[in-house]
C-alpha cells in the first residue's frame, strides 16, 4: 500500500490559462510544454489503516495548507472509499513561486497514489486524473515537448519531440522566494470574469499553438522564440487587464528580460518565458548557456539560477504495495 514517485516540473511555452470547467478544472485553451530534466518532486504515498485522517510533509514538515487539495486528488485517483494516507512530498526547488511546483507534485501524487491503491492505468489515464487536480499537470507525465489538447469533457497529451531530438536548456532565474499572492487558479477564474482580453487570448490560442508545434517539428529556434515570447506577453496582458489587476512581476523580472533582449541583440539563441510568478525562465542552446548564464547572474535583482535540460515524463521510483509471495 506504498509507492515513491518522481516528477519533473514542465515550463509551457503557449500556456494554459483559463478554465472551461471549474469543477472538473478543464481548461478553456490547448497548451504545449517542455519538461525538465533536473528539477523534481518526489512523492511517497502510503494508505494506512490506522491512520483517522490524511498527513501531509513537504520537505520534512507538516503541512496543512496543501492539505485538502491532496485528499481530493487521493480521492479521485484511488476512490473515496480508500483508506487514509500518509503523504511526504520531497522537492529540491522552491515552491509556490511560479515554477509550476504544482505540476511536478500532483504528477507525482497521482502516480505513486495510483500504483500504492493498486490501479494499474495507461499514462494517458494518469495525466487526465493528474490535470483535474492541476491542469499543468497533466504535462508532466511526459517528457520532452509535450501538447495537451482538449477533449470532450477530458484533456489528452502527445509528445511532440523527446528531449534528445531537441536538446535545449532552461535557465531559470530566481527573483525572489516569496510565495505568490494569489494561487493561478484563482487568478484564471478572475481573468476569465474580468479581463477585456480573455476571449481574444482563447480564440488565438489555437494559431499559436500550430506556430509553436510547427517550429518543433522542423527545430527551428527563432520561430519557437517569437511565439513562445508573444504567448507569455499575452497571457500577462490578460492577467494586467483583469480585476483586480495581477501583475506577478517583481523590478528584476523586468530586468532579466532587458538583458535577454539584449543577449538576442548579440545574436545568442535564448528566449524567455514568465508563468505566475516573478521567476523568469531562460529557454536557449547549449552552446549559449554559459553566456545566458553569466549575463543573468549579473543582472540586478536576480538572487540566484537553477539550469536544466530537458527530461522524460513522471515515474514510478518504487512500489511495495503487492505482498511478496
Ligand atoms: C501560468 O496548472 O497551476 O503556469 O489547474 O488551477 O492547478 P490549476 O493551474 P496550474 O496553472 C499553470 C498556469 C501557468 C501556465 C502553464 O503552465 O501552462
Amino acid at each position: 500500500m506504498q509507492a515513491t514517485a518522481r516528477a519533473q516540473p514542465n515550463i509551457a511555452l503557449i500556456k494554459y490559462w483559463g478554465k472551461r470547467d471549474v469543477a472538473r478544472n478543464l481548461p478553456a485553451v490547448g497548451s504545449l510544454s517542455i519538461t525538465l530534466a533536473d528539477l523534481y518532486t518526489e512523492m511517497d504515498v502510503r494508505f494506512d489503516a490506522a491512520l483517522a485522517s490524511d498527513k501531509l510533509t513537504v520537505n520534512g514538515t507538516d503541512n496543512i495548507t496543501m492539505l485538502p487539495r491532496i485528499s481530493r486528488t487521493l480521492d479521485s485517483v484511488a476512490g473515496a472509499n480508500r483508506l487514509c494516507a500518509r503523504v511526504a512530498s520531497r522537492c529540491n526547488f522552491p515552491v509556490a513561486a511560479g515554477l509550476a511546483s504544482s505540476a511536478s507534485a500532483f504528477a507525482a501524487l497521482t502516480v505513486a497514489a495510483s500504483s500504492a491503491s493498486g490501479k494499474e492505468r495507461s499514462i494517458a489515464e494518469l495525466a487526465s486524473l493528474a490535470g483535474r487536480a492541476s491542469g499543468s499537470a497533466a504535462r508532466s507525465l511526459y517528457g520532452g515537448f509535450a501538447e495537451l489538447s482538449n477533449e470532450a469533457n477530458d484533456v489528452s497529451v502527445t509528445t511532440l519531440a523527446a528531449a534528445e531530438d531537441w536538446p535545449l536548456r532552461v535557465v531559470v532565474a530566481i527573483t525572489t522566494r516569496a510565495a505568490k499572492p494569489v494561487s493561478s487558479g484563482d487568478a484564471m477564474e478572475i481573468s476569465r470574469k474580468t479581463s477585456p482580453f480573455y476571449q481574444r487570448w482563447v480564440d488565438e490560442q489555437e494559431q499559436d499553438l500550430a506556430a509553436a508545434r510547427s517550429a518543433v517539428s522542423t527545430r527551428d529556434f527563432s520561430d519557437l522564440a517569437s511565439i513562445a515570447e508573444h504567448n507569455c506577453l499575452k497571457m500577462h496582458s490578460v492577467m494586467w487587464a483583469s480585476r483586480p489587476p495581477m501583475v506577478y512581476w517583481n523590478a528584476a523580472t523586468l530586468n532579466c528580460l532587458q538583458t535577454i533582449r539584449e543577449l538576442q541583440a548579440e545574436g545568442v539563441a535564448v528566449f524567455f518565458t514568465v508563468d505566475a510568478g516573478p521567476q523568469v525562465k531562460a529557454v536557449c542552446t547549449a552552446e549559449a548557456e554559459q553566456r545566458v548564464c553569466a549575463a543573468l547572474r549579473a543582472t540586478d535583482g536576480v538572487e540566484a539560477l537553477m539550469q536544466s535540460g530537458l527530461g522524460a515524463g513522471a515515474g514510478l521510483i518504487s512500489n511495495q504495495s503487492r505482498t511478496p509471495a
